[in-house]
C-alpha cells in the first residue's frame, strides 16, 4: 500500500515542525499559570527534571518507531508488533488526534477572534481585569461567534495539512515559527523594559518551595507530556517523515530546548506585564483571555502589542493543530489507502462535527454535564489525563521491552553513529529512563488522573 511517501526537505524542516507541535497553548497559555500557581522557579526547576527524565527518553522512543517503520502510529504497530494489542495502542493515538483537535481547535478560535477584538481597539476601555473576564463571557456565549472563528481555524489547520508534508506542513513551519519567536522575544522584551517588571521576574524566577507538594510534581509531569505531544504518535507520524541519515538524539533534544525556552520566554513576557500594571498574576486557566486584554489596555503601545501576542497565540495553536489533524490523515492514507486530499477534508469535517458541542459548551450545552464536568471538560479530561499518559506508558513500555532493545539500538544507531559509538553513557542512561524511570512516574501521573491517589491519601 506504500507508493512514494513524502520525507521532509530538510532536518531543520523536521525540526520547525515538530517544534511547532510541541510549542502550543500548553506553553504560552498552560505553562505560566501553572508555574505561577506552584511556586514559580520551584516549579519550573521540577519541570525541567521531568522533562528530561520523561519528556525526553519519550521523545525519543516515538520519533525512532516513526522512522524506522515510515508508517502513521496504526501501521507503525502492525509494522513492528502485529499484536491486536499493540495496534490496539496505536488507534487510541489515532483516536486521540481526533478527541484533541476537536477541543483545541475551539481555543484556538479564540484566539484568533482575539486578533480582531485587538484590532478594533476593544480592549483599550478595560481598567479592570473584570471588564475583560465580562467581555470573554459575553464573546464565548455568542454562538456564531464561537462557531465562526472554530470553523475558520479548522480550515487553516486543514489548508496546511491537505498540500502535504514539504509544501505545506514543512513550508508554513520554515514560516510560522521564526515569526513565533520574534514575536515573543518583542513581548518578552516590552515585558521587562516596563517598570516594576521586576516584581514579575521576581515572582516567576524566586522558588517558593512551600508550595510543591505532590500535586504540583504531578502536574509538571503531565504538562511535560502534553507540552511536547507525547502519548498519541504525533512526534511517531512527524518522525516517520524523517531521513534515516538524519540522528533521533539530536533532533529530539533540540524539539526539547526549543519548546522549553519558548515556554519560559512565554512566562518572563506574560508575568513581567501582568505585575508591572499591578493585575492578579494567580488568574488561573484565565489569566490569558481574562487578564491579558486588561494588561494591554494599562500598557504604552498596547494596542499594538495585544495585536501580537494574539497572533503569536494564532500562530502557536496552529502549527500544533496541524500535527493533531496529520497523525489522523496519515493513518488513512498509509493503512486505507485514501489520499491526502480526501483525508485531510473528510476527517477535517469529522473533527469539525465533534467539536461542535465542544464549542456550544460555553453556551447553549453548559448546563449539560456528566460526572460535574461539559462535555469540552470531559473530551479534555479524557484525552489529556487518559489517554494521552497511557499512550506514553505503553510506548515506553513498548519500546523498553516489547521490540526487542538489540532492534531498538540498531535504529537509534542510524544517522547517529558516532555520539553512539563515543558516547555508550548516553544510551545507557536512556535505557535506563525509558525501562523503569518513565513508566513508574508516568503510571503514578495516570493514578492521579483518575483519582486513585486521592482515595489512597484521603
Ligand atoms: N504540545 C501542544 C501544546 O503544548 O499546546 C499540544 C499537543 C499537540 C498535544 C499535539 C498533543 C499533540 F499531539
Amino acid at each position: 500500500m506504500q507508493k512514494n511517501r513524502e520525507q521532509w526537505n530538510s532536518k531543520i524542516g523536521f525540526i520547525l515542525a515538530a517544534a511547532g507541535s510541541a510549542i502550543g497553548l500548553g506553553n504560552i497559555w498552560k505553562f505560566p499559570y501553572i508555574a505561577g500557581e506552584y511556586g514559580g522557579a520551584s516549579f519550573i526547576f521540577i519541570y525541567l527534571i521531568c522533562i528530561a527524565i520523561i519528556g525526553l527518553p519519550v521523545l525519543i522512543a516515538e520519533i525512532l518507531i516513526g522512522r524506522t517503520t515510515h508508517r502513521n502510529p496504526v501501521g507503525a504497530f502492525k509494522a513492528l508488533s502485529q499484536s491486536k494489542f499493540w495496534i490496539g495502542v496505536g488507534g487510541m493515538g489515532v483516536v486521540s488526534g481526533f478527541l484533541i483537535l476537536s477541543f483545541y481547535a475551539v481555543i484556538a478560535g479564540w484566539a484568533i477572534g482575539y486578533i480582531l477584538e485587538a484590532v478594533v481597539g476593544n480592549f483599550a476601555h478595560f481598567n479592570t481585569g473584570s471588564l475583560a473576564a465580562e467581555h470573554f463571557t459575553d464573546l464565548v456565549s455568542d454562538v456564531p461567534w464561537i462557531l465562526g472563528y472554530f470553523t475558520l481555524f479548522m480550515i487553516l489547520t486543514m489548508l496546511f495539512v491537505y498540500l502535504g508534508i514539504q509544501k505545506g506542513i514543512e513550508r508554513g513551519s520554515k514560516i510560522m515559527m521564526p515569526i513565533l519567536l520574534v514575536l515573543l522575544v518583542i513581548l518578552m522584551v516590552r515585558g521587562i523594559t516596563l517598570e516594576g517588571a521586576d516584581k514579575g521576574l521576581e515572582f516567576l524566577l524566586y522558588p517558593d518551595w512551600s508550595k510543591i507538594n505532590a500535586q504540583a510534581i504531578l502536574v509538571a509531569l503531565g504538562h511535560a507530556f502534553f507540552t511536547l505531544s507525547l502519548g498519541m504518535g504525533a512526534m511517531l507520524t512527524y518522525g516517520s517523515y524523517m531521513s534515516k541519515k538524519d540522528s533521533v538524539l539530536s533532533a529530539a533534544l533540540q524539539i526539547i530546548i526549543l519548546d522549553t525556552v519558548i515556554a519560559l520566554i512565554a512566562g518572563v513576557a506574560i508575568f513581567t506585564s501582568v505585575f508591572a500594571v499591578g493585575l492578579d498574576p494567580s488568574a488561573g486557566p484565565g489569566l490569558i483571555f481574562h487578564t491579558i486584554p486588561a494588561v494591554f489596555a494599562k500598557m504604552p503601545g498596547g494596542y499594538f502589542f495585544s495585536i501580537l501576542f494574539f497572533i503569536l497565540l494564532s500562530i502557536a495553536a496552529l502549527t500544533s493543530a496541524i500535527s493533531l489533524l496529520e497523525v489522523v490523515v496519515a493513518y488513512f492514507v498509509d493503512d486505507l489507502g485514501w489520499n491526502r486530499k480526501k483525508a485531510t477534508i473528510v476527517m477535517g469535517f469529522v473533527v469539525f462535527l465533534l467539536g461542535l458541542p465542544s464549542a456550544l459548551s460555553f453556551n447553549v450545552l453548559a448546563d449539560y454535564t456528566l460526572f460535574g464536568k461539559n462535555f469540552f471538560d470531559l473530551v479534555d479530561f479524557l484525552a489529556s489525563n487518559i489517554f494521552l499518559p497511557l499512550g506514553g506508558f505503553l510506548i515506553a513500555i513498548f519500546v523498553g521491552y516489547v521490540w526487542g532493545f538489540d532492534k531498538v539500538l540498531t535504529n537509534l544507531r542510524e544517522g547517529a553513529e558516532d555520539l553512539f559509538d563515543n558516547n555508550p553513557f548516553i544510551i545507557t542512561t536512556w535505557k535506563f529512563f525509558l525501562k523503569y524511570l518513565s513508566p513508574i512516574l508516568i503510571f503514578i501521573v495516570l493514578l492521579h488522573s483518575l483519582g486513585v491517589i486521592d482515595l489512597i491519601f484521603n
